[in-house]
This record gives structure tokens, C-alpha cells and sequence, in this order.
């Protein structure tokens, strides 16, 4: 439910360019750099009952596991093994009943987006009282009554080390939902950059097209006068395109994989989206992708993203010609032709970063995709997203099927 506020300022967002009024809040202590995983012992709370949450394994085999298993010395630790990409809600149920069983007060995630969004959720449904999966469905505002958690993160991209969100999957309805509030940041969040070292490929280019879409949901919308806003999230597209290649082709490079990190922090922890009109439709239309076809997160976003800025020409062109002009140099005669060629750099660079960007590449069954898409948007009520809730229905239904 949208407070009034809220309201407020998106009949703002909608209707003028001046900054709007925020207010700031991210209590993370963000632990950056080599060797911080061993302040674990002085960041969790002295004789606190730890619960190690983790994934499917990728920490036996590039060292974490020990570093934090070593760090954790004192404290009585129990290890829950096995929180899937797209964490699912059937799975973090099962940790809820042990963290409930065991009376554990700590939760440490050690892991990706995936880890990290699921102890979110396991912090807000062990004291929830109710059916957990309203948290989901009724996309609750998480004020209090949670479990503490801290982050050890193993790959760089979502950002989820230092906001408060999250986005959990119900395996039996194939529905992926976003969820969060303000007593689901992490008390702390190691972001060692030496974990990068051990990333398939895949996912090292996933980290960069997440972090890049998520700069766009947040800049690219129309002009205003948030000058500085501005600057950084163009600052940090630059970085990404700088950089993001160079990661890929040697993710045991500390000094990118270091920039890299810290990209993708700065790209979701708030600062950025603070004063703005943001857009964020990318990534509602990418989650259905993935609840469906189980395509990557970030491979959804470059499916989506182009094609969104595509359809949405008018409303975006002016950004996307100053965002051409700013990140990519591009010098055109007219709005819209350096908006048509911001867009085309937009898809060079995906395919560059190993992105498919048609979802024909990903599932023979993709004619069906935007039907089912409308027809969730509809049954939920989302009627007008975007940053001037100009994204209806039929536009959604072009982007799907521009994607194919
Ligand atoms: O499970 P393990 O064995 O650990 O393997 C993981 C997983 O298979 C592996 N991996 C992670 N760190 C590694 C590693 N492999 C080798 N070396 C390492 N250091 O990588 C695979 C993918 O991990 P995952 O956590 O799923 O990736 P990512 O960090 O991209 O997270 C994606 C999830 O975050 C959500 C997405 O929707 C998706 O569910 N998002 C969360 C957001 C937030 N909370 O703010 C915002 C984003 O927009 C996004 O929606
Ligand atoms: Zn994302």
C-alpha cells in the first residue's frame, strides 16, 4: 500500500523536474577489501547462536568456506546448505523452522543475490505471524520483528549487500516477487574482492549487466534537475563499460574485480534512486522471464531493456540522448538520433558482456510469453508502471513481443 508520501511523489515524478524530497536511511556497515572476512568474529554479537546460510557449494571450492568457518570459531554455528539462484520460497521455509527450533538470533549469508535475498526473507518470516507467503503476495513493508542478519558476498551485482530488498520465487506457482523494508538491511556486509576470482564467466558477466540495468532503472527516465544523481549514475555506467570486459576475461584481476564490487554496490544502494523519477518496469517484466523459463536474471534485463527503451521511445528519448552523449560520446544532429544510437551501443555492449538478447535464443516456447506476462500484470493490478505510469498493459505486451 502506497503511503501518501509516496503518492505525492509520484504525481511529482509524473508532472515536474525538480528534486523531490527523500530522506536517506542505509544503516550498512559495508566491510570492503582484502582479508575482511576475519572481522566476522568481531561483528557478530558475542555469544550469539549463528545460523551459516549458503548455496549450493561454490564456497568448498574457492576457500570462503573456511575463511568464515575459521572467523566463526566460538560461536555455536549451524550450517544451512543449499539456498538455490532464485532462492525459493519451499526451501527458505525450511530454514525458518530450524532458526525457530534452535532459537538462533544471528544469520549469516554467505553467497550471491540469491543467499542474501533468502536470509532476508528468512529474517522476516521466523517472527512473522501469519501464512509467510503474504510477505510475497502482499508484497509487505518489512518495519520490524526480524532476525539480525550479516552478508558475506560472493558475487558482485545485485546490490542486495547493501539495501533492503529482495526477490524470492514460489516454486509450486512460478511466481517471482520483490519484497523488502526497512528492517531488512544487513547489519554488516563483507565485500571481499579476491571471491570474484573463482566466477564462472557467466556469472562475472551477469554482475555487470545486472548492476548497469539497475543505473537505468534509475536514470534512465526523463530530464530533471538532480544534477549530481545524474553524474554519478553516469559515472558508474562509464566504470561498468570500462571495466565489465576486463573483469570477464580475468576475473583474478584485484584491482578491477575491486571496481567491479564497488560498481555494483554503489549501483542498488539507494543513493542513486534518492530525489529521482525511477522506472524499474525492466526488471518486473525480467522476473517473469526467469519464473518462467528460468533464464538468468541478468540476461533477462538485456532481453528486456533495449527493447523497453525501444517501445518507450518518446518518454525516454531525451535521457537516452544525453545518456548516449555522456557514457557513450556519441555527437548526433538530433535528440532522436543519438536517442536510436545511445540504444544500439546499448545492445553492442550486452552482446559484448556474452548477452543474448532475443528470447528465442533461450526457450522454443517464447510466442506464449506475452500473453502470460499481460495477463499477470493484469490480474495484479500493475496497469501503469514506469516512471510516468505510462507502461500499460499493451505496452508491455509490445516489449515482450519486440524481445522474441
Ligand atoms: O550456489 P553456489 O554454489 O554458491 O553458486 C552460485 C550460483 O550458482 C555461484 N557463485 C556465487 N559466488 C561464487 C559462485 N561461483 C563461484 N565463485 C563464487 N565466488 O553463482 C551462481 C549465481 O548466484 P546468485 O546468487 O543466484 O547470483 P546473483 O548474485 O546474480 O543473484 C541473483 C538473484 O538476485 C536477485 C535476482 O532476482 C536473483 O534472484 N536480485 C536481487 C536484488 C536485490 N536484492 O536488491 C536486485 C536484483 O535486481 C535482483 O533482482
Ligand atoms: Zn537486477
Amino acid at each position: 500500500m502506497l503511503q501518501p508520501a509516496q503518492v505525492y511523489n509520484l504525481y511529482l515524478c509524473a508532472n515536474f523536474t525538480f528534486m523531490l524530497n527523500f530522506e536517506y536511511y542505509n544503516p550498512v556497515n559495508l566491510v570492503f577489501g582484502r582479508g575482511q572476512i576475519a572481522k566476522i568474529s568481531k561483528l557478530i554479537p558475542e555469544g550469539a547462536k549463528v545460523l551459516m546460510a549458503y548455496g549450493g557449494g561454490s564456497i568448498f571450492k574457492n576457500g570462503i568456506y573456511e575463511q568464515v568457518s575459521t572467523a566463526l570459531e566460538g560461536h555455536e554455528v549451524t550450517e544451512f546448505k543449499g539456498i538455490e539462484p532464485n532462492p525459493r520460497y519451499e526451501t527458505l521455509m525450511k530454514a525458518v523452522e530450524i532458526v525457530r527450533e534452535k532459537n538462533i538470533d544471528f544469520i549469516l549469508a554467505v553467497g550471491g543475490g540469491s543467499v542474501i535475498d533468502g536470509v532476508k526473507f528468512i529474517s522476516a518470516a521466523v517472527k512473522f505471524e501469519g501464512d509467510t507467503k503474504e510477505i510475497l503476495h502482499k508484497r509487505l513493508r518489512i518495519e520490524e520483528n526480524t532476525v539480525p542478519f550479516g552478508t558475506v558476498l560472493t558475487l558482485p551485482a545485485t546490490g542486495s549487500e547493501m539495501n533492503s530488498g529482495s526477490v524470492v520465487t514460489i516454486e509450486e506457482t512460478q511466481e517471482k516477487l520483490p519484497f523488502g523494508g526497512p528492517a531488512l538491511f544487513p547489519q554488516f556486509s563483507i565485500c571481499d574482492p579476491t571471491v570474484v576470482a573463482s566466477l564462472p564467466t557467466r556469472q562475472v558477466q551477469n554482475g555487470v549487466i545486472d548492476a548497469f540495468t539497475h543505473v537505468m532503472e534509475q536514470y534512465l527516465t526523463y530530464p530533471h534537475d538532480a544534477i549530481l544523481q545524474d553524474r554519478i549514475a553516469e559515472g558508474i555506467l562509464q566504470t561498468l563499460v570500462e571495466i565489465g570486459p576486463k573483469v570477464a576475461k580475468d576475473p583474478s584481476n584485484y584491482e578491477m574485480a575491486a571496481n567491479l564490487m564497488w560498481s555494483c554496490t554503489m549501483a542498488l544502494n539507494g543513493l542513486i534512486q534518492k530525489g529521482v523519477p525511477t522506472d524499474w518496469a525492466t526488471h518486473m517484466i525480467g522476473h517473469e522471464l526467469t519464473a518462467l523459463y528460468e533464464i538468468d536474471h541478468a540476461r533477462t534485463l538485456a532481453i528486456v531493456g533495449p527493447n523497453l527503451y525501444r517501445v518507450m521511445f518518446d518518454s525516454k528519448k531525451d535521457k537516452l540522448a544525453q545518456y548516449g552523449q555522456r557514457v557513450w560520446n556519441i555527437n548526433a544532429d538530433t535528440i532522436e538520433q543519438g536517442a536510436l544510437e545511445a540504444i544500439e551501443k546499448t545492445v553492442q555492449f550486452f552482446h559484448t558482456m556474452g548477452m543474448d538478447t532475443k528470447l528465442s535464443n533461450y526457450t522454443p516456447e517464447y510466442e506464449k510469453t506475452a500473453d502470460f506476462i499481460v495477463k499477470r500484470f493484469e490480474e495484479r493490478g500493475w496497469k501503469a508502471l514506469g516512471e510516468k505510469q505510462n507502461i500499460t498493459p499493451e505496452k508491455v505486451r509490445d516489449i515482450v513481443e519486440l524481445s522474441y
